[in-house]
């Protein structure tokens, strides 16, 4: 009995510790619906920046099968982190100096966010 009750509280302990560290790295296969929704018209179904839209911007929509990514907008030094990939969805790439086409999502909430992240970066190839 006593031994049950040690293991339940150690399994919800590890439960606990679980399902916000996974929230936080966003689920991709949640994040697809979102993407083919929101984000595919531009960037394209596999996300290559060649969506029927994209086709006539200047600059590109970016191809995200290369993985690259230009913008810095928490400016640490780095760009392409998740923070500033979080930023410039709900924001809008235009406000860190990058093209206004690249609109802002207000619409999605944080773990959207995360969601449409995590299946960005399993386009890259
Ligand atoms: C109307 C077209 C359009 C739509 C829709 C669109 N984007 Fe973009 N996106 C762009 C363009 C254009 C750029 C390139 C901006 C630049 O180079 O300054 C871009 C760039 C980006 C970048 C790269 C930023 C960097 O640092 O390189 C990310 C990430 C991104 N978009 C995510 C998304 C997501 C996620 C969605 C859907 C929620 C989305 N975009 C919807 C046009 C679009």
């Amino acid at each position: 009995m006593l031994r049950t009750i040690t293991v339940t509280l150690a399994a919800t302990a590890l439960l606990a510790l679980w399902i916000p560290a996974s929230a936080s790295a966003g689920d991709a296969a949640a994040g697809k619906p979102l993407f083919d929704a929101n984000c595919s018209s531009c960037h394209g179904m596999t996300g290559k920046g060649d969506g029927p839209v994209g086709a006539a911007l200047d600059p590109k929509p970016r191809d995200f099968s290369a993985g690259d990514f230009k913008l810095d907008a928490d400016k640490d030094g780095k760009s392409g982190t998740d923070a500033d990939l979080a930023a410039i969805i709900k924001q809008g790439a235009g406000a860190f100096g990058g093209s206004p086409l690249m609109a802002p999502w207000p619409t999605l909430s944080d773990a959207e966010v995360a969601n449409v992240i995590a299946y960005v970066r399993s386009l890259k190839q």
